[in-house]
């Protein structure tokens, strides 16, 4: 590992480049920080299966900023550019904006956004922007507030997700992102309303097909709904023009209003795969180390990093795992022998 002169870790070149056994580098780090959320959406967090008793992690065995810090400048030098938080809910984590403004200030970092419910965001968003936050996706599935009580696992807090939203514009995060997951015979029937509202706002959409992530969100084929039939849809209303151009890995398929209110983005994780480019690594909130969405285990670099590893065997550890590295999930909606992954991680653990 090098250091400058204020004893800063630098960007490793060459030697310690990472890619995978299908050529993917290592390009985007997205960080759990925090497992909780103050939402029970059932495609994520069903409420029977994370109610009162269920044992989320306790502060100690979550990482601390600082070490979050330490491994994101390791995957930095080994190639990372793009560092995304994200939960569970990363506002239910306290202090979530001196993170940032550690994180923004790493040599190398071109991009940090933030994934979040929207909930908690009208009073952190001029924090999280003045410490170095560059963008903020929000989740938001409807504008319906008894389907928004239902989406979200009867929460009514659709009111706050729309302060929200409108804080992140003032506060200059953008473009503000919304995703919306969208599922067949809950939400379809509001999709060209919230293209409606969004549309001339310079806030940009991505409609997000509904995943088999995790084992106790019910997944059922059937309530998919496959973004071509939601963009046709759409265009119907609307008339659309895709976007060329896009950058090597981006998940969504970016389409333009033709008469220049803006963007739209649909990302079709069941019906189009998009692993062949997929550069991204994910880091749980307990440290470790994922890469793929539907992974059953990853690495643990938490251990390690507390009983006193240095840079130079955690980046052997962290390169060994990427270079290894053969997921497609999503192509295969299998594992690559052919079986069915017994236990998936679940997303609201290691982040959308
Ligand atoms: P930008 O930085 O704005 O381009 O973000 P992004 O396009 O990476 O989008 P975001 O991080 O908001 O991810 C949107 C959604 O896409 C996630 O919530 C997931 O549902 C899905 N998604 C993101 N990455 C992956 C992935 O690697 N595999 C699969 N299958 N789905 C993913
Ligand atoms: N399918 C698709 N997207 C999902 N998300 C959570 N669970 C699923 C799922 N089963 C999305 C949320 C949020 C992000 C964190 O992940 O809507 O935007
Ligand atoms: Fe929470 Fe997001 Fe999961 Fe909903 S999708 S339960 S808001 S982490
Ligand atoms: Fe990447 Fe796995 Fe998603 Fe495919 S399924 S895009 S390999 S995270």
């Amino acid at each position: 590992m090098q250091h400058d002169e204020s004893g800063k870790l630098t960007a490793l070149s060459a030697p310690h480049a990472a890619t995978d056994t299908r050529g993917r580098p290592l390009a985007d780090l997205r960080i759990s920080i925090m497992d909780r959320c103050n939402f029970r959406c059932p495609y994520c967090m069903p409420r029977e299966k994370f109610g009162e008793h269920y044992r989320f992690l306790s502060s100690a065995e979550r990482l601390s900023f600082e070490e979050i810090t330490h491994l994101a400048r390791l995957f930095v030098s080994l190639g990372v550019r793009k560092l995304r938080l994200t939960g569970g809910e990363p506002l239910l984590r306290s202090g979530l904006a001196d993170l940032v403004g550690e994180l923004s200030s790493i040599d190398g970092v071109e991009d940090l956004a933030l994934t979040t419910n929207g909930v908690l965001l009208a009073q952190h968003a001029a924090e999280l922007a003045a410490n170095g936050l560059r963008r903020v996706t929000v989740s938001l599935d409807t504008l319906d507030h008894e389907t928004f009580r239902r989406m979200s696992g009867g929460y009514d807090g659709l009111e706050r997700v729309q302060d929200g939203i409108r804080a992140a514009i003032e506060a200059g995060l953008s473009p503000v992102k919304i995703n919306t997951v969208v599922q067949r015979g809950i939400n379809d029937s509001q999709v060209i309303e919230l293209a409606r509202h969004f549309r001339g706002t310079g806030v940009i959409l991505r409609f997000i097909e509904y995943m088999d992530v995790g084992n106790r969100n019910h997944w059922d084929a059937g309530r998919v709904v496959p973004s071509r039939e939601l963009r046709d849809a759409i265009a119907a209303v609307y008339p659309l023009d895709p976007v060329v151009g896009a950058y090597r890995g981006e998940v969504a398929e970016r389409y333009r209003y033709r008469d220049g209110t803006g963007e739209i983005g649909f990302i079709s994780s069941v019906s189009q795969p998009f692993c062949g480019h997929c550069t991204r690594a994910r880091l749980s909130s307990d440290g470790v180390f994922y890469t793929c969405l539907f992974a059953e285990r990853g690495t643990d670099l938490r251990g390690p990093l507390r009983a006193g590893a240095n840079d130079d065997d955690l980046l052997a550890l962290m390169l060994r795992t990427w270079r290894q590295r053969d997921d497609r999930y999503s192509e295969l909606r299998r594992k690559p022998d052919g079986a069915q992954p017994l236990r998936k991680i679940e997303m609201y653990y290691i982040g959308g």
